[in-house]
């Protein structure tokens, strides 16, 4: 006789339980008892009854790794999907995994954000369905309905088999369909037809052999995958075969159709926590039957109400009856509690009503969006620009570079840095170059518009240490200083905004450097990234990925965490971008060492800002403690429920992931710029503030 196994399945939107499920999936909500989530109480509802290592999760692989690490199960423990598609597939795959662990094996599936009361008499519910499941049954349990619910699908149970751990199993006639209110009550009546919890046990063997007869597509698909199991082919391979599975639910699929059905009906006090008004039946209520989770509620006059928010705070409740009042950082409902249900409406209705974006982009009076667009062209123009540029001699034999720069043209340094992992390059912001810097570095100014006093100064100042520099810039004052001093002046074109001229001025750096021995690794994959990019977030490709994170920023303040070595300077691009082009205020900071001081402002964030609002910028290359940082940071931020988002870079060099994260961020700006309702082009403050100093004379360039 084989183990016994939990397969825990993690889908389903939770749409009826929005905007909750906007900001966590729902088996995080917490409403499994004891201040637990509700995988929490799933996982240790099954414990006692399989043990710790023989615990499994099914899910895609971004959840699954949120949902396993409340857990803490290992990464064997979580068989991970490439997409979902439906409950059959997912089960199909688990009984392939665990089948060949362990052919004669059981396995118990859960769904993973259930409530269930008596823990004790559903632990022999699973312990007689496991008999049965030895006799060849797929068994089900059947909730005996306590009511005409339309909500549920029923299975109608037939004679009785045997009896096992006080429970009479029955063979199940058939599986029905969610039912309409008249037809409900006639089930109700018969007492022979139970809700249809989710909740199945069988052998692996069987489970395989009835996705063989009623599933072809799923089948093809599991047995192509087998030679693949616990090899590097894996993961494609399944991509692959995942496609092929037909989008269904196992009830749907495979039980209605299946021979060999069993149902045991159970009455353990369970609820699927399906809406806000099954959420409010299981909360433990006050004297007025309000119920309420992580608010401090003061009521008068007021009766049947749930209040839940995922950040807390003081709720008055005057003279209100039978409300459901959701609050999170993103969204609020108010809904009448009888209408639960319907919530579902609300969800679906948001997220139709995208933004009028060909009206949007109207806004754009100055064309940032075709700059944008022409980015990748831009690069490689540069590019080739570059590759012409003769540098003397003389210029050679340097050991470090410092480039001089502000704003949009100082990120070139930052990125210049990323493209020379063996160089050290040192970007300087400021009206003077470290004392250190002497006749081993090399010196860059760069300057857009040539004109910027703090890099003009630097400059200077730098050139003081150093005969070996060169300026880029598309004229102004840095050009007159280079020619005057017969220093290498590359040109670019006029006409960009300094951050728009991103491009120019790093790639035509690249392609010059070249010729000073040096080549940066990934820019052939950045590029072909970038165009790709280009044709998948521009307006035409409405509504796009860059739009929806675009949404998910507005309205906040956007916190934007870059790792040392890799993302920093791409999460100081997408604030300053957001900054620039959206008028919006961000900020970024960076890992390790925000884990030693920001995080301790985590505890009255909660309270103070809830509009703020993280974002992960990670690569493949961060150091694999940083990586282990960020995981841990999520579970803090999750516990706490405070916002975040993670995006990962595209492409396998540094240089490619960074340039991929980057552009993103900047078609982001953009979109953000244009739901603000401002044009992104215009930086007035900045032509300000350069103007009022300029009237204080200091030109030490004289
Ligand atoms: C404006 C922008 C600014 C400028 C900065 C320095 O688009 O990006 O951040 O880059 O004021 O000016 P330049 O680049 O001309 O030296």
């Amino acid at each position: 006789m084989g183990k016994i196994y939990a397969v825990i399945l993690a889908g389903g939107k939770g749409e009826r339980l929005w905007p909750a499920t906007l900001a966590l999936p729902k088996p995080l909500l917490p409403f499994g008892g004891n201040g637990r989530t509700l995988i929490k109480a799933t996982y240790d509802r099954v414990l006692p009854l399989v043990g710790e290592g023989n615990v499994y999760l099914v899910a895609t692989r971004e959840l699954a790794e949120l949902l396993g690490a409340e857990l803490g199960l290992h990464r064997e423990q979580l068989i991970l999907e490439p997409f979902g598609k439906n409950t059959a597939p997912a089960v199909g795959l688990a009984a392939l995994v665990l089948g060949e662990l362990d052919p004669a094996g059981t396995m118990l599936i859960l769904p993973a954000d259930h409530r269930i009361d008596d823990e004790e008499a559903f632990h022999r519910a699973l312990l007689a369905a496991v008999k049965a499941a030895e006799e060849g049954y797929l068994v089900t349990l059947g909730i005996r309905p306590t009511y005409p619910a339309t909500g549920y699908g029923y299975i109608e149970g037939a004679e009785p088999l045997f009896e096992a751990e006080g429970y009479v199993v029955h063979r199940a006639a058939r599986f029905v369909e969610k039912p309409d209110h008249s037809l409900a009550e006639e089930y109700l009546a018969r007492g022979n037809f139970f809700w249809n919890s989710g909740i199945f046990v069988w052998k692996f063997s069987r489970i395989l052999e009835e996705i063989h007869r009623h599933l072809p597509g799923l089948a093809a698909a599991l047995a192509e995958l087998k030679s693949h199991l616990g090899k590097p082919t894996w993961e494609g391979a399944l991509r692959e075969a995942y496609s092929w599975a037909e989008e269904t639910s196992i009830d749907y699929g495979v039980m209605e159709k299946a021979e060999k059905i069993a149902t045991i009906p159970v009455s353990f006090g369970w609820s699927d926590l399906g809406d806000w008004h099954a959420i409010w039946e299981v909360l433990r209520r006050d004297r007025e039957d309000n119920a309420s989770v992580d608010v401090e509620v003061y009521g008068k006059d007021a009766t049947g109400n749930l209040v839940f928010s995922l950040t807390p705070k003081r709720v008055g409740l005057l003279g209100v009856e039978d409300l459901a009042v959701v609050d999170t950082p993103e969204a609020l409902l108010v809904a009448k509690r009888e209408l639960a249900q319907r919530v579902r409406e609300i969800a679906r209705g948001f997220a139709e009503r995208e933004p009028d974006w060909p009206e949007l982009y109207k806004l754009d009076r100055s064309g940032m969006l075709g700059v944008m667009e022409r980015f990748p062209e831009q690069c490689r123009e540069a590019l080739a620009r570059g590759r012409e540029v003769v540098f003397p001699r003389e210029l050679s034999g340097f050991e470090r570079i410092v480039v001089v720069g502000m704003g949009g043209s100082g990120i070139t340094g930052d990125l210049l840095g990323l493209a020379f992992p063996e160089m050290e390059v040192i970007t300087v912001r400021n009206y003077v170059v470290p004392r250190f810097i002497g006749e081993e570095t090399l010196l860059v100014g760069v300057s857009y518009s040539g004109n910027t006093e703090e890099t003009l100064s630097a400059f200077l100042d730098g050139l003081k240490h150093t005969k070996k520099a060169l300026g880029i810039s598309s004229g102004g004052k840095l050009a007159e200083i280079c020619q005057k001093q017969g220093i290498p002046w590359i040109e670019i074109p006029k006409g960009f905004q300094p951050r728009a001229a991103l491009g120019h001025l790093l790639f035509t750096l690249l392609g010059a450097l070249e010729g000073l021995g040096l080549r940066a690794e990934g820019m052939d994959e950045g590029l072909s990234i970038l165009s790709r990019m280009a044709g998948e977030l521009c307006p035409r490709s409405t509504p796009n990925r860059a739009q929806g994170l675009a949404r998910a920023l507005q309205g906040k303040v956007p916190v934007i965490y870059g790792a040392a070595g890799t993302t920093r300077p791409i999460a100081f691009r997408w604030r300053t971008q957001i900054n620039e082009n959206a008028k919006q205020p961000a900020f970024s900071a960076e890992l390790p060492e925000l884990c030693h001081n920001e995080i301790v402002g985590y505890e009255l964030a909660g309270g103070l800002l809830p509009q703020i609002i993280r974002l992960f910028l990670r690569t493949s290359h961060d150091h694999p403690r940083v990586a282990l940082r960020v995981e841990v940071l999520k579970e803090v931020l999750r516990r706490r429920r405070l916002s975040f988002l993670e995006l990962h870079g595209e492409g396998e060099t540094p240089l490619a992931q960074a340039l991929s994260l980057l552009y993103l961020g900047d078609w982001v700006s953009v979109y953000l710029a244009l739901l603000n309702e401002v044009d992104p082009t215009p930086v007035e403050p900045i032509a300000e503030l350069k103007e009022r100093l300029a009237r204080e004379s200091w030109e030490p360039w004289r």
